[in-house]
């Protein structure tokens, strides 16, 4: 454990202590010191939103921030928001939509529509748009993904 502190992190409802190095990024801790491989790592730089969670209910990008600066915050990956086996509606949405293609963006995807969809139940197409512009897909042109986030605000 050379050059780490054991560190409490909020996430997905729980408190959980790892290790972590100064210089490890929120996204090294979630994958390398806690197993939760639903935050991908595409860019590294902030510019793609594979990395995305939810930190305090915003999307966040978890390539760009230390993880010494994330505690007292609360923090919520992909792997919190489905209750057991029961998935999250937004997920279900994406399912039922054939949004899913090779799922890399998925993660950071659901996460952002879930924000959106808790700041703004009925969201138009516009807003949508903007609520995942961060997150870059390179295989479904986002029709998909935006019919199954306006499907949850319609239904
Ligand atoms: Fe963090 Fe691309 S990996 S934004």
């Amino acid at each position: 454990m050379s050059g780490k502190r054991l560190v409490v992190l909020s996430i997905n409802g729980r408190d959980v202590e790892v290790p972590a190095r100064p210089t490890d990024t929120l996204l090294d801790t979630l994958r390398e010191g806690l197993g939760l491989t639903g935050a991908k790592r595409g860019c590294n730089q902030g510019l793609c939103g594979a990395c995305s969670v939810l930190l305090d209910g915003r999307t966040f990008r978890s390539c760009l921030s230390l993880t010494l600066n994330c505690t007292d915050r609360a923090i919520l990956t992909v792997e919190g928001l489905a209750n057991g086996n029961e998935l999250d509606p937004v997920q279900e949405a994406f399912v039922a939509s054939g949004a899913i293609q090779c799922g890399y963006c998925m993660p950071g995807m659901v996460l952002a529509a879930r924000a959106l969809l808790d700041e703004n139940p009925h969201p138009e197409v516009d807003a949508i748009r903007e609520a995942i512009g961060g997150n870059l897909c390179r295989c479904s042109g986002y029709t998909k993904i935006v019919e199954a986030i306006r499907m949850m605000g319609h239904s």
